[in-house]
């Protein structure tokens, strides 16, 4: 099923101008997501009264599984959403539709967030330079799923959250933020997500109110290189929402 909702000339036909720390519209967030979405509840709530207020709106929620969890979360803190289903479908066929989708909310930046498809070029293209997704990893050290796995079975004292633009690889695109999380002492699996998630949740939204006052230099997956852009440490912004489902991953990058 499909719920879209075209949008006003109020949307993304406005430029989204940087004058001096400030610009001159809300950026428009299209927030994907395949599971429980604790990532996404954090931007939402850093949109409604944290970090991205005033800099940011949801434009909306998608999902490739109609029966997400954080859908319906999403619906419940007010957002618009929107799923297709990508069971059965070819990747390329079903990208081209959701762009054809997302376009309707007309998206300044696509922030995956949990969303467990690789992304094809033709969506990779269409968003060139505006896809965003969290990795529980430092992605020169760990791509792809389970990370926290990695990080717990290699008794690792420390992991780092990235932030990063996503590019036509998997977890190569240039880095935007990283943060250490402290594993030490961590006896579980669940310990070492915790304290992650903790990290990533004020993490992606601090990464991205930056990115949106121009306070990161501007990067494109085909120029940048895989330098980290910044190293940032800001005390965190909201109590964790954390689930119980299992560790998720952004397989789009
Ligand atoms: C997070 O660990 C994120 O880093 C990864 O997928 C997981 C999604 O979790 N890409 P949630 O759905 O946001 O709770």
């Amino acid at each position: 099923m499909c719920t879209s909702v075209l949008i006003s000339a109020s949307g993304r036909n406005r430029p989204l101008q940087a004058t001096g720390n400030h610009s001159t519209r809300k950026a428009r967030l299209a927030i994907l997501l395949s599971g429980r979405g604790s990532n996404m509840v954090a931007l939402v709530q850093a949109v409604q009264h944290g970090v991205l207020s005033g800099l940011a709106e949801v434009a909306v929620v998608f999902s490739n599984k109609p029966d997400a969890p954080g859908l319906e979360t999403a619906a419940a803190l007010g957002c618009l959403t929107a799923s297709l289903s990508s069971q059965g479908r070819k990747r390329a066929e079903f990208d081209a539709e959701v762009v054809e989708l997302l376009r309707q909310y007309q998206p300044d930046y696509v922030v995956l967030a949990g969303y467990m498809r690789i992304l094809s070029p033709t969506f990779i293209r269409a968003f060139a330079g505006r896809i965003l997704n969290i990795h529980p990893a430092d992605t020169h050290q760990h791509q792809g799923l389970h990370a926290y796995e990695w990080a717990f079975e290699n008794q690792l004292p420390e992991t780092k959250i990235t932030v990063h633009l996503v590019d036509e690889g998997l977890d190569t695109g240039p880095i935007l933020a990283q943060h250490p999380v402290d594993l030490q002492g961590a006896g579980t699996l669940a310990e070492v997500e915790q304290r992650g998630l903790a990290v990533e949740h004020f993490l992606y939204a601090d990464t991205l109110a930056r990115l949106i006052r121009g306070e990161l230099p501007r990067r494109t997956p085909e120029t940048a290189g895989t330098a980290v852009v910044s190293v940032h440490t800001p005390e965190p912004l909201l109590p964790s929402a954390t689930g119980s489902s299992p560790h998720g991953e952004a397989a789009g990058g």
